[in-house]
């Protein structure tokens, strides 16, 4: 998608459409004649949005009146994309968004531009089925030029980041991880160590070798470090993604069918971090970041690790196998204690890690949970709610951690019948000495049909909230 700023409205031509969003009361819109800017009048207060043929080309009125400032932009992400739907039926290749809001003209780019994903790679007649729609123009003051760029850098950050989640394993599996997030690093200018098998062997990460033992890959661990010389942070914050390219539950083999469809996504987490480095480095913003990504499918296998297995992880405490299929936090639980050696600021961690969390809230927000103060889970909050990608806290209190405990070993891997999410978030708990927050996006990653400007299959969610959160830290540094 290219982003064009524009210092006024063009007068209206064939050859883009036009976006107007209101957000007071609907005015004029210049070059309409007076019966049309009296029907759109008409239904303004009771329509979202009104599209009119005017001169040839389509003119979309939004109304962004209603609901408060965040739901105000959510609301027009949402209208955006049924824009966009419309402008590729009718074959448009370009629109031009004008508003009373610079951030509702943002949003509105925002919805048009992700609305407007497709994960083509694997059809033959790629070109048939492209959209039409190829830019978007915005329209306002020399701030919204800069913010064009910065937006840019975010949406080319998603859109890298859905690339990813719809990759199948019969591509993106572990060490291929670790090539896509080199080549990442090139294009963002962030920095990448990827280790192989003998270097994760020699580290001693237990977890992650032990989810391992039934691949035929070998298993990636990758360091993404963003370290500019303006940080504002002295400490850094550490960002740790879940990256099983495939999960099929292990020995502990999901039952058939459907539920190892959308497996491929498990990786969404690493996604969600890798992506989130790209729009931080992306947009050079002054924070030190660093992102860890283990990475491994989870197969049964001749070699495979089986339940009532004894695990020693990196940080040398044990752990008692008691299901194959919770592999997400033993490699994660080593990825945690490894960033202690960052003394970080906050971790945050992100994974579709439990089905008890997609269970509770479904796609439409995220499980978030965790023992930062007050203010830092407030402000992810806020950060979410601000970018359409909500987080719902869960309780974090240490009763939930009595259903880890194990007659065998320091901790097993599988709670009780109840609050699996939370359990799940307590397990990985023992592995840090940090403030730490932990994201469960098993809801909201991965989608069967499409939803929204979040598209059909990755939605790569995730990206713009911890972009967000970690931007926000420089204006309130
Ligand atoms: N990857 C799954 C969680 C998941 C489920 C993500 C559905 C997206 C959609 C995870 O590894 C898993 O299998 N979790 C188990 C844990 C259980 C065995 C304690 C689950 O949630 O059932
Ligand atoms: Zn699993
Ligand atoms: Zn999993």
């Amino acid at each position: 998608m290219v982003f064009q700023y524009k210092k006024a409205l063009p007068a209206l031509s064939k050859q883009t459409a036009h976006v107007f969003v209101q957000s007071k009361k609907f005015s004029k819109i210049p070059s309409l004649s007076k019966a049309q800017n009296d029907y759109l009048k008409s239904q303004f207060s009771d329509r979202e949005l009104t599209c009119v043929d005017g001169m040839g080309s389509l003119v979309c009125l939004v109304n962004a009146s209603k609901g408060n400032a965040h739901t105000q932009l959510e609301k027009v992400r949402i209208i955006a994309d049924k824009v966009a739907t419309e402008l590729n039926k009718h074959k448009i290749k370009s629109v031009t968004i004008s508003s009373d809001n610079d951030e509702h003209t943002l949003a509105c780019a925002e919805g048009l531009a992700l609305g407007n994903y497709q994960f083509l790679k694997y059809y033959g007649d790629k070109s048939k089925r492209q959209n039409s729609l190829k830019t978007v123009a915005c329209v306002g003051g020399t701030e919204l030029k800069k913010s064009l760029v910065e937006l840019k850098q975010v949406y080319e950050a998603v859109k890298a980041s859905r690339d990813l989640v719809n990759e199948p394993v019969s591509y993106l599996t572990a060490p291929q991880i670790g090539k896509e997030i080199k080549s990442l690093s090139k294009t963002f200018g962030f920095k990448a160590e990827v280790w192989g098998r003998a270097k994760i062997t020699s580290m001693k990460m237990g977890g992650l070798l032990a989810v391992n033992k039934g691949s035929l890959d070998d298993p990636s661990f990758s360091t993404l470090t963003w370290k500019p010389a303006n940080a504002v942070n002295k400490k850094p914050i550490v960002l740790v993604g879940k990256g099983v390219v495939y999960d099929t539950g292990g020995l502990s083999l999901k039952p058939t069918p459907h539920s190892m469809d959308m497996m491929k996504s498990d990786m969404g987490g690493a996604a969600a971090v890798i992506g989130a480095m790209c729009a931080i480095a992306g947009n050079k913003i002054p924070v030190h970041v660093i992102a860890l990504v283990p990475s491994t499918d989870n197969r049964p296998g001749g070699n495979a690790y089986a339940p009532g297995d004894v695990i020693t992880m990196f940080d040398g405490s044990t752990v008692e196998v008691l299901n194959t299929d919770a592999e997400g936090r033993m490699i994660l639980a080593d990825a945690l204690a490894y960033a202690k050696k960052f003394k970080p600021e906050l971790v945050v961690d992100a994974a579709t890690l439990t089905g008890a969390a997609a269970r509770a809230i479904g796609k439409h927000a995220i499980v978030g949970m965790g023992n930062a103060d007050n203010k830092t889970m407030s402000q992810i909050k806020e950060a979410g709610e601000s970018v359409g990608e909500p987080i719902v806290e869960f309780p974090f209190w240490d009763v939930y951690a009595d259903d880890l405990k194990s007659t065998i070993a320091d901790q097993k891997n599988l709670g009780g019948p109840e609050a699996g999410a939370i359990t799940a978030g307590k397990f990985l708990e023992k592995f840090t000495d940090y403030p730490y927050v932990h994201l469960d996006i098993a809801g909201p990653a991965f989608v069967l049909s499409r939803f929204n400007y979040r598209g059909i299959g990755g939605t790569g969610v995730g990206v713009r909230l911890l972009y967000q959160f970690i931007k926000n830290k420089v204006i309130k540094a």
